[in-house]
């Protein structure tokens, strides 16, 4: 007769199964743990790197330091130029010296390294890897796609565009500041300092300018690229005085906070594709929660683009709104390949097909992830070194003021910022040296391939160590030291500058980004001192996919003369 403890307590609810389960997962974890380490301390090409555990890798490491940029410059002092860490139990080749990249950055079509990523399921979710270019792992469909965008960004058309849009958006801003009543005027200021000379600006006068880049740079690519406004701007002035006004509507603000959300979501989005390994994101309650949110972002996200390219689109094709008028990104990529704009071949075996909405979408959210955080820091950047270094700022301004005299509007020629201002590109690319926006690239070879005197398997991922190799000694004299003049001179060793990347998959908006940041610089040398709010307080950067300012205060007098 059965019992009823055996009943209420099956057997496998007994203390003794529970404690053989138990000593069974423990001889699992030791075994796999065993095996773990044999393969390790066995495996191909061991370079040196810190010691990774079972599942996690280096995944602890990273966590305790918490800025992989931070990290990674202590473990390049203990190891060397070539070494490996592993992100799960993914191994990552790190390349530290300019001439380890040179395969990864060959411009043949014959390229072992056209991927910058393998497979994975975080980002198949959202859509880039079989969409848009920084991802794309189709490689006809990517090579379509970068040359659409880059036929479309170097145009005159947009390059036009881009001349006379940028300083209406430096006024608002400017506007902006004026009604918070954070620019000081210096020769106000000159009097005042004659009776008191210790006077301090007040706090209120101090500005976070990264916000304002921020700000600056996303209203700035958002209208480039749809003729939308994205009143990033406006939204900070009210974050700062609730009451002023502003030049748009209660409907225009709404929808395009809703649509600034979506984005900053889906910037949350993709870092986390990134950086989470899938065992957190899909293995616990917080990781599925979360991309449950953002996978519902992206759908509305795509949903809203979608609905802005339909609209666009009718617009072109009922031939409002012409392109003579309105050369946006959006605008242009329509008529590429139409009777209306220029032609760029397929791939090989298809014909010059105007891109779909679908494709259109994938490069039009690219332009904004690529093109925001990127120019803001650097911007940041800029400013913060041309403080430090007050002789930079003279010589910026002997190059910046002729174009700007006799020129009240502000409005500077495409030839002139293209070739009169040598000496600020060299600025913006000194700063982009010590603070690269993007200070870690990736590549992995299709094919086996002996890179740095190894032989690696196809498959192989390597990271390019951009922060490093831009302040490696062999590359640079005084590498920590800020010295624009070095950008002047042609002997620069190959690669050991990468702000932008280089071979097949070099950044496609590298002119946009240069012409847009000078145009910028330009106009607040030209009409203002910037300073440090504290002469001691360097950038705040965090890691997050780019180097990112996360702050920088500083006060702004108009200039005196
Ligand atoms: C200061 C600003 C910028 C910096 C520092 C920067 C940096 C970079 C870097 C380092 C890469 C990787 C290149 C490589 O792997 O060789 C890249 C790729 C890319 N950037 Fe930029 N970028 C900037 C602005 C922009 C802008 C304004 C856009 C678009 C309008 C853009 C769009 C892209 C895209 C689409 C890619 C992927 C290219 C590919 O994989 O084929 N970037 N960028
Ligand atoms: C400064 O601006 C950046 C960019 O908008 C922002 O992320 C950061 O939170 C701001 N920091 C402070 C202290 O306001
Ligand atoms: C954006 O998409 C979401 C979800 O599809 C929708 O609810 C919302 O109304 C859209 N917003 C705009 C401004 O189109
Ligand atoms: C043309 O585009 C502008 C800006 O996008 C828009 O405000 C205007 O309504 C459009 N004109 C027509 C006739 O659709």
């Amino acid at each position: 007769m059965l019992s009823v403890d055996a009943l209420t307590f099956p057997a496998f609810f007994s203390t003794s199964t529970l404690l053989n389960t138990l000593a069974l997962s423990i001889l699992v974890f030791v075994l796999y743990t065993i095996k773990f380490y044999v393969s390790y301390f066995n495996r191909d090409n061991a370079l040196p790197g810190p010691l990774p555990l079972p599942i996690v890798g280096n995944l602890l490491q990273y966590a305790m330091y918490g800025d992989m940029v931070v990290w990674a410059h202590t473990l390049r002092k203990k190891y060397g130029d070539m070494w490996e860490l592993y992100m799960g139990s993914e191994r990552h080749v790190w390349l530290s010296r300019a001439d380890l990249v040179d395969k990864l950055f060959s411009s043949s079509t014959k390229s072992n390294y056209k991927h910058r990523t393998n497979w994975k399921r975080a980002l198949a979710e959202i859509k880039m890897l079989d969409h848009g270019v920084v991802l794309n792992r189709d490689l006809d469909l990517w090579a379509f796609n970068r040359r659409m965008m880059r036929l479309v960004m170097t145009s005159k058309e947009f390059n036009n565009y881009v001349i006379k849009t940028v300083p209406k958006m430096i006024n608002e801003m400017e506007t902006y500041w004026t009604k918070l009543r954070c620019i000081e005027d210096a020769r106000q200021n000159d009097l005042k300092d004659n009776t008191n000379k210790h006077a301090t600006v007040s706090n209120d006068k101090i500005i976070n300018i990264s916000d304002w880049f921020h700000a600056l740079t996303l209203d700035d690519i958002l209208y480039l690229s749809t003729s939308r406004s994205g009143c990033a701007l406006a939204s900070l002035l009210l974050s700062h005085s609730p009451n002023s006004e502003i030049p748009y509507s209660p409907e225009t603000m709404n929808y395009a906070k809703e649509f600034r959300d979506r984005w900053t979501t889906f910037m949350e989005t993709l870092r986390t594709a990134i950086f989470m390994p899938d065992f957190i994101r899909l293995g616990t309650p917080n990781g599925l929660m979360k991309r449950r949110k953002y996978l519902k972002n992206f759908h509305c996200l795509t949903n809203n683009l979608s609905t802005i390219i339909r609209e666009t689109r009718a617009e072109v094709e009922n031939g409002v709104n012409d392109s003579k008028n309105n050369c946006d990104i959006l605008r242009l990529l329509l008529v590429a390949n139409t009777h209306r704009g220029p032609t760029v071949k397929r791939g090989s075996d298809e014909i010059d097909m105007p891109m779909s909405d679908d494709e259109v979408r994938g490069v039009l959210l690219e332009t904004w992830v690529g093109a925001v955080e990127t120019s803001a820091s650097l911007m940041c950047y800029v400013v913060y070194l041309v403080c430090r270094n007050p002789e930079v700022k003279e010589k910026i301004r002997e190059e910046v003021d002729p174009l700007f005299k006799d020129n009240p509007n502000g409005i500077l020629q495409l030839d002139d910022v293209n070739k009169k201002l040598d000496y600020l590109e060299a600025v913006i690319k000194e700063a982009s040296r010590l603070y690269p926006p993007s200070p870690i690239n990736q590549r992995v070879a299709t094919q086996d391939d002996e890179i740095g005197g190894y032989k690696w398997k196809a498959g192989t991922q390597f990271i390019l160590d951009v922060y490093g190799i831009q302040n490696h000694r062999a590359h640079w004299s005084n590498p920590e030291e800020f010295k624009p003049e070095r950008f002047l001179s042609k002997d620069i060793v190959p690669y050991s500058i990468q702000t932008f990347g280089g071979g097949l998959r070099l950044c496609p908006g590298k002119q946009y980004a240069m012409l847009f940041s000078k145009i910028v610089l330009a106009s607040l040398y030209n009409r203002y001192d910037i300073e440090l709010a504290n002469e001691n307080e360097k950038p705040k950067t965090a890691y997050k996919l780019t180097l990112y300012c996360d702050r920088l205060r500083v006060k702004l007098k108009k200039r005196s003369e």
